[in-house]
């Protein structure tokens, strides 16, 4: 866990107060909702189809149990009790009523949390691996680069006023699991020839309307460079990037339209000018941030202890335990995901009490700590295995065992027309209703993994063209239709899936997905190709042949 110093702590409680003065402001009526925009925005508070929505920022995806008890508090004590976790590693409350809303902020704020630039044409929260600073052969603890950046970039006029919203996300591991490459920025720590660590940086990727993999811009950037390089990308993007057509506005439209090469010149240009001036790190600067990460004590532990070996006899245990539970760097020890995708249930959405227990185990099992990762789903990083089995009846009791990480029913899901404002269609009784599908933990598992990303509408924030099956709702006459995309994939080999045909309606969309997966249970190769790779050889005409021959 990092600690927060002063500085940020003054810097949280008086944008609390600043804000509390603007929201008295607007109910006084001396501000009209145009004028309070600009500043709700600022402070994470959207106007959505049935009230406001809050979405809060948590940085690198990292919360302590008291921060987790916090959002508990806020959504029993302001919400509907419960609170919604997004791909972009924040929490969303979605009826939260704006007399409320400075001292939601307020309670946050007593364990560092704000909900400063989650909205608005900012850099938005610095995104990383829930795994990270705990996953076997990372690079190094990519939240160390995280924190500088948000510590650099948070109120930065360089990067508050941009064209358009802005993405970055880091890995550190060969596995991305932190979808670097469909962010404006993705930042790949890693090691060169010479054995130094740095940066591969990618830039103008991106979901949405167009759809663009990020493209490699340089190869290796030093850490001590990071923020000098960023900040020429930045620039660059300030002051070409098209501020007159919204449509236009984000950096993977400026990048596609100069060309990356002339692009990378631009800011290897900018980025030359400003080398070795004071944005070169100090290694002090880097090394005071480091060791704000607070490691636990760990103890001396061996894999596979006898608690586990006797547990694994119960096959709803082993089922779990096989699917949920990832190796730690540290022999022992163990990540362990928890699904808030239960079957027939809102992907993401966690209720005030399963926040309070879930803070409550972490306490008892993971050092009191959680982590939070772009699937919407929950993680606990430090779990010793010989408390496998005990934290396991405890998740299951508050329905987050479900064994479905990675599989078909690990849906993620925008929330579509049941809040927003910008949806054509629903997406989560789409996902409730494939959930139900393909419940059966036997078939889910003999599909092996496979993920299935729906959007409400074309902005695309349940990353539909990433998933291995995309669904994304378009209005037709008034009717729901979907469009399904095959093939898409958000880690290290990301690519955006390829449409297969004509829209479908509403009802039809779950036969649909059965359809393709039957497809493909078909056609692979081996049981360990993956849907995807199984698309990757074959193409989408399989797929699309058996989905629209009898339609
Ligand atoms: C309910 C309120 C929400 C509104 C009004 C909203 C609005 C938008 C809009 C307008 C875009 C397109 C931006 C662009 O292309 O420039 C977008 C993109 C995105 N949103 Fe949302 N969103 C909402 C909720 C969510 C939720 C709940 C999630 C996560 C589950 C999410 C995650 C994303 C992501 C990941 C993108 C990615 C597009 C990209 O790569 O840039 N949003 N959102
Ligand atoms: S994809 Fe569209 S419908 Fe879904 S949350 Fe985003 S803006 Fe709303």
């Amino acid at each position: 866990m990092y600690t927060y110093d002063e500085i940020d702590r003054t810097l949280i409680n008086e944008r609390v107060s600043e804000f509390r003065d603007q929201v008295k402001r607007r109910l006084a009526g001396e501000l009209t909702e145009d004028e309070f925009k600009m500043l709700r925005l600022m402070n994470g508070v959207y106007l959505q189809l049935h009230a406001y929505m809050f979405r809060v920022a948590i940085p690198y995806g990292t919360l302590s149990s008291a921060q987790l008890r916090k959002m508990a508090h806020v959504a029993r004590r302001y919400d509907r009790g419960y609170g919604h976790f997004t791909t972009r590693q924040n929490i969303q409350f979605n009826w939260i009523a704006l007399s409320d809303l400075p001292d939601a902020l307020e309670d946050l704020a007593s364990v560092g949390i704000h909900a400063m630039q989650t909205s608005g044409n900012c850099t938005r929260n610095i995104t990383t691996d829930q795994w990270a600073g705990v996953a076997p052969g990372e690079v190094e603890d990519p939240r160390i680069w995280c924190e500088l950046l948000r510590q650099y970039s948070t109120m930065h006029p360089e990067f508050s006023f941009l064209p358009r919203k802005f993405k970055f996300a880091i890995t550190a591991s060969a596995h991305d699991r932190a979808a670097i490459k469909v962010h404006d920025i993705g930042l790949r720590l890693h090691r060169n020839d010479a054995g130094e660590t740095g940066f591969e940086v990618l830039v103008g990727g991106g979901l949405g309307r167009t759809p663009f993999i990020g493209k490699p811009i340089k190869p290796f950037v030093h850490g001590r460079d990071l923020l000098g390089y960023v900040e020429a990308i930045l620039r660059v993007y300030n002051q070409y990037g098209r501020r007159d057509n919204i449509y236009k506005a984000r950096i993977k439209i400026l990048v596609h339209e100069l060309g990356i090469e002339k692009f990378a010149r631009e800011v290897e240009d900018e980025w030359l000018a400003m080398r070795d001036t004071a944005l070169s790190l100090d290694a002090e600067v880097v090394e005071d941030i480091r060791a704000r990460f607070i490691y636990p004590h760990y103890e001396t532990l061996t894999d596979l202890p006898d608690e586990v070996r006797s547990a694994s006899a119960d096959p709803a245990f082993e089922a779990w335990r096989l699917n949920s539970v990832a190796p730690h760097r540290l022999p022992g020890y163990s990540i362990v995901t928890l699904s808030l995708k239960p079957i027939g249930g809102p992907p993401g959405d966690a209720t005030a009490d399963q926040m309070d227990a879930i803070a409550d185990l972490a306490e008892k099992y993971s050092f009191g700590e959680i982590r939070v990762g772009h699937e919407q789903n929950l993680a606990l990083p430090h779990v010793a295995q010989k408390d496998l089995p005990a934290l396991w009846k405890a998740l299951d009791k508050i329905g987050v065992a479900t064994p479905n990480v990675n599989l078909v029913t690990d849906i993620i899901a925008c929330p579509g027309l049941d809040y927003c404002s910008l949806a054509n269609t629903r997406s989560i009784p789409i996902a409730q209703e494939l959930t139900r599908r393909f419940a059966n933990h036997h078939t889910a598992n003999l599909i092996g993994r496979l993920h299935v990303n729906i959007s409400g509408c074309i902005n695309a924030c349940g990353h539909h063209h990433v998933g291995h099956i995309g669904i994304l709702g378009v209005e037709k006459n008034g009717e729901e239709y979907y469009q399904i995309t095959i093939g898409g994939r958000a880690d290290e080999h990301a690519v955006v899936g390829t449409l297969i045909g004509p829209a479908v309606p509403y009802a039809e969309v779950a036969d649909v997905i059965e359809d393709i997966v039957e497809a493909y249970l078909a056609l692979r190769q081996r049981p360990d190709e993956l849907f995807v790779e199984a698309v990757a050889r074959l193409g989408v005409e399989p797929f699309k042949e058996r989905v629209y021959a009898t339609r």
